[in-house]
């Protein structure tokens, strides 16, 4: 309770000016983001550059992020939440923080699946399957479905089934095939396991390349930073495990994205659709996206990037990530009843 009332007040004073005062148009931007890498720096300066809007970032974990937010109320000096994975803005969505934002420039850069009324998508990423082509046949590991098929049994890694990702992908299981059978897919994968879940993604690719797993999901951007790695650990790691865009024949490979939305008690709107926008100009969405390994939202902006060139190529699932968003919570009840934890 103390904590969180000198975090309160330290944000307070930190935002004082900004919260107080009101003006024709917006001098700053306050922006709470989950999501931080180093390319991010060069991201928030030029827009100050190009706007004259000076920004002020909180950076936390998420849920502290949404817990400050709920505790600040409509005094909240927060203009933006920025934050990764599907089913992470779909909780802050669902909390109710997101005002609607009705902009021409983000209907127009932003595909229409990739962003909802509230919240926008501004990079993506894939999630991939990831194998030990010593441990199993790449015709065993094309798909999602595959990976609860009995044959690969003692062979499945995967981080959490809580976390985000894993919850996200679930959604769009249950999207394309059905309740019923992902609830099946969801047992089929435990009873694969070759480990109870541990780790992030990272491991789950190392511990294939080690051959502790057969098979394991990842996000596209842990296998591109490895990819991307000068360490002759990291490159070994590649060396020994190779990629699949699943579900090419079928719905495709599923995609989550990182995602920016304004705050209903924003005191500074017109500069948050301004950062809203700026996020999807060509310049920003460069550094917002290959800053991660990701890929810009935008279909015109193209990312110079050795490990996604690598890549290549494929079909991604064009689901609209609001879909998605609303049936994370059923992902989470069959995961919970299949006992993936
Ligand atoms: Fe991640």
């Amino acid at each position: 309770m103390m904590m969180k009332k000198a975090t309160v007040t330290a944000l307070l004073s930190a935002f004082g000016i900004a919260a107080l005062s009101a003006h024709a148009a917006d001098t700053e931007l306050n922006i709470y983001s989950a999501r931080h890498y180093q390319t991010d720096e060069a991201l928030y300066g030029n827009f100050t550059k190009q706007t004259g809007i000076k920004v002020n970032r909180i950076e936390a974990k998420e849920d502290e992020l949404l817990e400050r937010i709920r505790n600040e109320g409509a005094n909240s000096p927060a203009d933006i939440f920025v934050t990764v994975d599907i089913s992470r803005l779909a909780n802050a969505d669902k909390m109710g923080i997101f005002a609607p934002v009705k902009s021409a420039v983000l209907e127009q850069r932003i595909p229409a699946n990739l962003r909802t009324e509230r919240w926008f998508s501004f990079s993506q990423r894939a999630r991939i399957i990831v194998y030990n082509p010593e441990l199993v046949k790449a015709e065993q590991v094309q798909t999602y479905e595959q990976l609860a098929d009995p044959a690969l049994k003692g062979k499945v890694c995967t981080r959490s089934g809580s976390h985000p990702y894993n919850l996200s992908l679930g959604a769009a299981l249950i999207k394309h095939n059905g309740e019923e059978a992902t609830a099946k897919w969801a047992s089929g994968v435990v009873a694969n396991f070759a480990r109870a879940p541990k780790g992030g993604d990272t491991d789950q690719i190392k511990a294939v390349a080690a051959g502790e797993c057969g098979v394991a999901i990842a996000n596209s951007y842990y296998l591109a930073r490895l990819m991307n790695s000068p360490r002759p650990a990291d490159q070994e790691v590649v060396a020994n495990v190779k990629a699949v865009w699943p579900n090419q024949q079928s719905w495709g490979t599923h995609i989550n994205v990182s995602g920016a939305g304004m705050l209903k008690s924003a005191p500074n709107k017109e500069a948050a659709v301004k950062f809203l926008e700026y996020l999807a100009s060509d310049e920003a969405q460069t550094y917002f996206a290959n800053g991660n390994n990701e890929w810009p939202v935008v279909p015109s902006v193209k990312v110079a990037n050795a490990a996604l060139d690598k890549l290549g190529e494929f079909k991604a699932d064009s689901i609209q990530i609001g879909e998605l968003a609303d049936t994370v919570a059923e992902a989470q009840k069959i995961y919970d009843r299949a006992g993936y934890r």
